[in-house]
């Protein structure tokens, strides 16, 4: 959580003054009116013990999270899916998990587990795939056809789950035909977007809509 009054940008000239004035030996940290927590919290990594106050209920609900519950999540539920989790002490299993989540190699697993337990593979040859990616593309647009402007503005606040859903189903296409056909996807995107950056140079392109051949 993120308001006026937070301290989030003053954590480091924070912990260099209160490190010029306290004992080395100082073990408790006072957030007073500890508001979002963020102090706290920063100094509950710093393995002080917090003590914090906050006559708000918001608060409360916050500092509870950040500073009183000392639960680590063990995802055993996850090991099967994820056996190296198994490997991960249980203080670092949820950075795992995130980076897992996120790695696109398993993103690529992910989707071909998922079509193999379906037996799909028959149907995927790059044809069929192009088409479906296309059509999930469609898809995307139909959410915005006849609508104007100001209309595509309220729709977006008030529909992004819908899509969301399309994007993702762009991207299971896109993953899946990168992993059917060898293609590093990241690679193949950090290359295109070198070759962007030379199309359309920022002292051309600025500002414009114009084709990288007509600038
Ligand atoms: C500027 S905010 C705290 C900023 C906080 N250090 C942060 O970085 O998020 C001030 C907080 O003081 C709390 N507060 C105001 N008067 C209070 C009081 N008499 N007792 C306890 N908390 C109080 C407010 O509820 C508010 O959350």
């Amino acid at each position: 959580m993120n308001y006026i009054g937070s301290k989030l940008s003053l954590l480091k000239f924070l912990e260099e003054s209160i490190n010029k004035v306290v004992d080395k030996d100082c073990d408790t940290f006072c957030d007073l009116f500890a508001g979002t927590g963020i102090v706290g919290s920063y100094f509950k990594k710093k393995d002080y013990k917090i003590i914090a106050n906050d006559i708000q209920y918001y608060s409360y609900v916050l500092n509870r999270h950040y500073i009183g519950n000392h639960k680590e999540l063990n995802f055993v539920k996850l090991i099967i899916e994820i056996p190296d989790l198994k490997n991960i002490d249980v203080r670092n299993r949820k950075t795992f998990v995130c980076n897992h989540l996120s790695d696109i190699k398993q993103l690529i697993k992910r989707i071909s587990d998922f079509r193999d337990a379906r037996d799909w593979k028959q149907f995927h040859n790059p044809k069929d795939c192009a088409i479906s990616l296309a059509l999930e593309a469609a898809e995307v647009l139909e959410h915005f056809q006849w609508k104007n402007p100001e209309e595509i503005k309220k729709y977006v606040e008030t529909n992004k789950d819908e899509v969301s859903e399309e994007l993702a189903d762009v991207l299971y296409w896109v993953l899946l035909m990168s992993g059917d056909l060898n293609i590093d996807i990241v690679k193949a995107f950090d290359k295109k977007m070198l070759k962007n950056a030379k199309k359309y140079p920022v002292n051309k392109a600025k500002g414009k809509h114009t084709k990288y051949n007509k600038l």
